[in-house]
């Protein structure tokens, strides 16, 4: 099999790679990616060398870039492209809609003209919009609330639209929050332990009761096998864990396996249009034969272990106090 995994650069887009050449070691694959602040080859080092990967740059939005990938036919696409940090998408919108809108519509064009077999688009619970009690389902209406949500709905929208209009083979996977390695760390938890790890605060927005479903990054991976695999295309699905947990339970969880107590816990304003609570209901994924192996308990652990084993990695990007410099900006712009 020849894959395509755009964003492969990224967080859950390098897991995967690492995923498929460890599980899959004749697929040739090629990483498509821009490289943004979010992008980076040093989570590929141990592959770069591997005989059937190859890293191509490119943005996924630009058709010039795409026509790099001209002389390849691909078996499947799997799309990880994106910007994906909601704090940036209030302060700089228009990149969230050039990659997730247009750059997921390109993609589509790129498989409706042949070049993938199929489409995998990976996108999140967060489309659904908040929910105080709920599960959204599949077929739930789309409500995004911030700039980030809605651009990822908008491509997930047209994902729909070329399934309906021209039968395009893509399946659209919403999935809730992911942790583990190599996460940038300006995301919740991955700041919390690099924060702790360097004696610092772990930030809280508001009074940190918003809820939030953790999937660790290898059930994630084993999950998108599944789809690309064996699912049909034309379908959605969701993918969640139901381990839903406040931010400040998650925070509390992090302080008790580093012996810190809550004055290590920092409460700053909230995030402007902050939502309260996601849950998605997996139950269609799991009828295929998925469920998550790693209790949050103990992915919480290995993500731990892992920044502790690899700062090397983390500290070069770790030049701000991301949480308290986004709420800086908030103020400076007017926006709380
Ligand atoms: N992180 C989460 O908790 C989470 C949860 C649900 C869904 N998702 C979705 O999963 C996907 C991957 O998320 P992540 O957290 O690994 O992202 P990430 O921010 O770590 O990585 C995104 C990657 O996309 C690349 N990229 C950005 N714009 C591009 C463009 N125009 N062309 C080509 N490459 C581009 C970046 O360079 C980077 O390598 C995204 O679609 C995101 O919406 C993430």
């Amino acid at each position: 099999m020849k894959l395509l995994i755009t964003g492969g650069a990224g967080f859950m887009g390098s897991n995967f790679i690492h995923y498929l050449l460890n599980n899959y070691p004749d697929y040739q694959i090629v990483n498509f990616d821009k490289l943004t602040y979010a992008g980076n080859l040093d989570n590929l080092s141990h592959v770069e060398n591997n005989k059937n990967y190859q890293f191509i740059q490119g943005d996924i939005a630009s058709q010039a870039d795409l026509k790099k990938l001209k002389k390849h036919k691909f078996d499947a696409l799997v799309n990880y492209a994106a910007e994906t940090h909601v704090d940036r998408s209030i302060l700089s919108p228009l990149e969230f809609s050039h990659t997730n809108a247009l750059g997921t519509h390109e993609l589509l064009e790129f498989t409706r003209r042949g070049q993938a077999k199929k489409m995998i688009q990976i996108s999140t619970d967060e489309v659904f919009g908040e929910t105080q009690t709920k599960e959204f389902f599949e077929d739930s209406p789309m409500r995004p609330n911030s700039p980030y949500s809605a651009s990822k709905a908008a491509g997930d929208l047209m994902c729909a639209a070329y399934v309906r209009t021209f039968k395009t083979p893509v399946i659209v996977a919403h999935s809730c929050n992911f942790y583990g390695p190599y996460q940038y760390p300006e995301k919740f938890i991955a700041l919390s332990v690099t924060n702790l790890i360097q004696g610092k605060k772990i930030p809280i927005y508001g009074s940190g009761s918003n809820v939030r479903e953790w999937i660790y990054t290898q059930d994630h991976c084993r999950a998108i096998d599944l789809l690309l695999h064996q699912a049909e295309t034309g379908r959605v699905f969701n993918i969640g864990t139901q381990e839903r947990f406040t931010n400040l339970e998650i925070a509390e969880i992090i302080l008790k396996k580093f012996n810190l107590d809550k004055s290590r816990l920092e409460f700053i304003q909230d995030r402007p249009g902050h939502d309260f609570r996601y849950a998605v209901n997996s139950d269609k994924l799991k009828k295929l034969g998925w469920q998550p192996q790693t209790k949050f308990m103990q992915g919480i652990e290995q993500t731990i272990k892992w920044y502790q084993e690899h700062q090397s990695w983390w500290r070069k990007l770790q030049d701000k106090n991301y949480q308290q410099y986004y709420q800086a900006q908030y103020k400076a712009k007017g926006l709380s």
